[in-house]
């Protein structure tokens, strides 16, 4: 399979969405297309794309803020999954964040996301002993 890791381009807008809808991404509280919008006012090389034979199969968001690296939005189609999609584009955001400075990434899974987690143990992610707080400003 060939695949191809790059920078989110205009054109792929309706794809990212079908594809974030498709891995139950889309919650009522984000709105995927102000999401793509305000993120490519900020840091738009750090949202990244994977092709499969001319498709669309996978996303990654990443940011920096200046101390730690944060991801969201990881996806890969359905169909795509167990092909190694994903940790060739969590290596990509990785050699991303590094070149900004970054030491470490941080990131917010949810507790029922049994996937996501043995995924992310698997690249070498562990359990910080924290408490994640949030809060609304919108
Ligand atoms: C999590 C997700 C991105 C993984 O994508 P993927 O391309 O299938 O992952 P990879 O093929 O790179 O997996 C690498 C390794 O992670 C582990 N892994 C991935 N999916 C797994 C699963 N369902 N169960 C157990 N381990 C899993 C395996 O060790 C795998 O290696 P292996 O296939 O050689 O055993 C994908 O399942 C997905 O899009 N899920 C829905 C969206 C989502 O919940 N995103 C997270 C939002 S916080």
């Amino acid at each position: 399979m060939s695949l191809t890791i790059r920078r989110y381009r205009p054109g792929d807008q309706e794809a990212v969405v079908k594809l974030w809808e498709a891995c139950q991404l889309v919650v009522p509280q984000n709105d995927p297309l102000k999401d793509i919008r305000t993120k490519i006012q900020f840091q738009a090389d750090l949202l990244l794309v994977a092709i499969a034979e001319d498709r669309l199969v996978g996303t990654v968001m990443a940011g920096y803020e200046g101390h730690r690296g944060w991801i969201n939005y990881l996806a890969v189609a359905p169909d795509q999954r167990r092909r190694g999609i994903a940790k060739k584009m969590m290596a990509s955001a990785e050699n991303k964040l590094r070149a900004l400075g970054c030491q470490k990434i941080n990131l917010q899974v949810r507790r029922t996301n049994t996937t996501v987690i043995n995924f992310y143990r698997t690249i070498g992610f562990r359990e910080d002993d924290v408490i994640s707080f949030g809060k609304r400003l919108s």
